[in-house]
């Protein structure tokens, strides 16, 4: 017996974009599971994040076999929310998970050999309580493996149904292009490529977005809100028990007077919009039309619910864009950006 009460009318809550030339619709703002759904997080809580998700019309759902922790445990805690309250809309979810970082001991632990992509996504498909994953993603380049016997593998495990689509991540520009091709001669186009991309760290305009929509690939933006930063959470301290008091991926020593004074500015400006700033952190993402999806974390059900009200004012004048190049700094698009 599940006990997830469909609450309607989700779908018309979310808007969906099309995942580059592919039959896929993303929902525009997804929920990722890197942290806040490992063995120490409040379960409670995480079953919660992931129902108020999918009461607003979030379909994707993005996993990794090393996000936990421990690794492994994300997925655990996602399978054991999709065994009590999902099963029966397994075919309204997306759900991705991805190997080729840390996980196991050993040579075949990591990375991206035809051993370690087989063996992890079985132990995925086990924890998360799956026949099948609809996106499996190769997490990062190896500079060791053939690329080939990367590709090949997807392609494989596209075949064997394990799959449906495939992506890749982190991927630099060249090795992408070689990557699409590869995926494109064996008739498994890439669906998505999933990278950083947030206010402060905008190299993917450069080459990675424009060449995925050239490629007809989907971008999923990772860390839409620079992990907390691009919201008030940070603006008046360190508040215990965030992300900065206990992750290794954000330090406190990031929080320059330089940051937080464009923190502030930016605070300010989104004030003026009639959004918070996470709201319109992620609105910016998505003001490109190459940017399929914000994968967004969040620690509570009040950030999640402050996250979904982005969709409310996506558009941006020319002069706010502008504000925002002026604010940022240092930017080589600052100037393009304004000129029109
Ligand atoms: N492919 C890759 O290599 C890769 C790498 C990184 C991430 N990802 C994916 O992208 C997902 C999102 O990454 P992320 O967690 O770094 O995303 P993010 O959305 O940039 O940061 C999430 C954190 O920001 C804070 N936050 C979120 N909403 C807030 C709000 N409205 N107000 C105040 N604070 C708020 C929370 O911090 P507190 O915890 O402090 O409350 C939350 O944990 C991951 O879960 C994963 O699925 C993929």
């Amino acid at each position: 017996m599940e006990n997830y009460c469909i609450v309607e009318p989700r779908y018309e809550r979310m808007g969906y974009r099309r995942a580059g030339r592919s039959g896929i619709l993303l929902s525009e703002v997804s929920l990722g599971f890197w942290h806040n759904f490992g063995a120490d997080a409040e379960y409670d809580v995480c079953k919660a994040i992931v129902h108020t998700a999918f009461d607003n019309g979030v379909t994707y759902m993005d996993l990794a076999n090393n996000y936990g922790p421990p690794a492994g445990s994300g997925e655990e805690t996602f399978g054991r929310i999709y065994y009590e309250s999902f099963r029966s809309h397994r075919d309204e979810m997306i759900i991705a998970t991805k190997a080729g970082h840390d996980m196991w001991p050993g040579p075949y632990g990591e990375w991206s050999s035809r051993k370690n992509l087989i063996a992890s996504l079985d132990q995925s498909l086990h924890r998360m309580r799956l026949d099948y994953v609809d996106i499996f993603y190769s997490h990062r380049p190896d500079p060791n493996t053939p690329l080939e016997e990367t590709l090949q593998t997807l392609v494989d495990i596209v075949r064997q149904g394990k799959a449906l689509y495939v992506g890749i991540s982190k991927y630099p520009p060249s090795m992408a292009a070689a990557a699409y091709d590869y995926l494109e001669r064996e008739h498994v186009h890439c669906l998505l490529y999933q990278g950083r991309y947030n206010m402060f760290t905008r190299e993917h305009e450069t080459e990675i977005l424009p060449q995925a929509g050239d490629r007809g690939v989907g971008y999923v933006a990772f860390s839409p809100l620079a992990q907390g930063l691009l919201t008030n959470r940070y603006l008046h301290g360190i508040p215990e028990g965030s992300r900065m008091t206990k992750s290794k991926f954000l330090r406190p020593d990031s929080l320059t007077p330089d940051l937080l004074d464009k923190i502030d500015r930016l605070d300010r400006m989104a004030s003026r919009r009639g959004q918070s700033l996470a709201q319109m952190a992620l609105a910016w993402d998505l003001r490109l039309p190459e940017v399929t999806s914000v994968i967004i974390g969040a620690s509570s059900v009040a950030q999640l619910e402050d996250n979904l009200k982005a969709r409310e004012h996506l558009d941006f004048t020319s002069d706010e864009l502008y504000e925002i190049d002026q604010i940022l700094g240092n930017n080589p698009l600052a100037e393009k950006c304004c000129s029109h």
